[in-house]
């Protein structure tokens, strides 16, 4: 038997949009791990003792630049919308805050590359890995007013736990960069971990239900719906 198994980070249908079989036969998350993993908060006292010193890779400063100059063109608001995927969540955002700027980030130029057609000027998506990009806009003063991370890979694995974003060295910038975070997940556990890592760097939460009947922000979000998962969101408001 396996320890653990998920595929929310299964490839979705590049059909996108249309409701097909596939949507319908996504599994919950299983795992081995039902609470909150116990060796959490050792890693979150570790990674707020030492400063995370990798370097920044090249490709991801570069992207980092090229949207930077482009929200230099206007002062606006700033919502981050980090791990977009397909970037559905992220023009959704844009057509509900036109005044803002939105910024999704997502390292698979696969899935940024679809859907494209309607993204609106206020939206920007770029290719970049999170695990430089947080740190890069901690370090240039961004202040998103909300910040989303959508259906992060739940990496279900026990000893998978320093993969989740809350487990990980770069968890502190994250949490540095300030503004509404909203997170979701069809894994509760994962919501409650992050839960965990945001109150030990003091910042309160809630953990709830996604209500049914409410639209989809996400290509992700569709899937497990369609599949009939229960979906939670966590809530911390700064
Ligand atoms: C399960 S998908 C969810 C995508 C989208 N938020 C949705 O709900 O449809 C997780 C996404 O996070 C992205 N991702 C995971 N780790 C990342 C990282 N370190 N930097 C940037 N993107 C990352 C993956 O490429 C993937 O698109």
């Amino acid at each position: 038997m396996t320890e653990s198994s998920t595929r929310d980070d299964s490839t979705p249908n590049p059909a996108g949009r249309a409701s097909v079989p596939w949507e319908c036969s996504s599994r919950e998350v299983t795992s081995s791990q039902t609470a909150p993993h116990e060796d959490l908060e050792r890693q979150l006292i570790r990674h707020a003792q030492r400063p995370f010193a990798k370097p920044v890779a090249a490709y991801n400063r570069e992207a980092f630049d090229q949207v930077a100059t482009q929200l230099a063109t206007s002062q606006r608001a700033l919502i981050l919308d980090s791990g977009c995927g397909t970037g559905d969540s992220s023009r959704l955002l844009a057509y509900r805050y036109p005044n803002h700027w939105i910024v999704g980030v997502d390292r698979s130029a696969d899935r940024l590359s679809r859907q494209r057609a309607d993204t609106p000027p206020n939206c920007l998506l770029v290719r970049a890995d999170l695990i430089d990009f947080w740190r890069l806009a901690h370090e240039h003063g961004w202040e998103p007013v909300h910040h989303y991370l959508l259906y992060p890979n739940p990496e279900p694995k026990p000893r998978h736990l320093k993969r989740r974003f809350h487990a990980h060295p770069v968890f502190p910038a994250f949490v540095a960069l300030g503004g509404r975070i909203e997170s979701r997940s069809n894994w509760r556990v994962y919501l409650e971990e992050l839960a965990q890592a945001l109150a030990f760097h003091g910042r309160a939460c809630h953990i709830e239900s996604i209500p049914t009947d409410e639209p989809p922000m996400t290509l992700f979000e569709r899937k497990y719906r369609a599949s009939g998962q229960p979906l939670w969101r966590l809530i911390s408001v700064d």
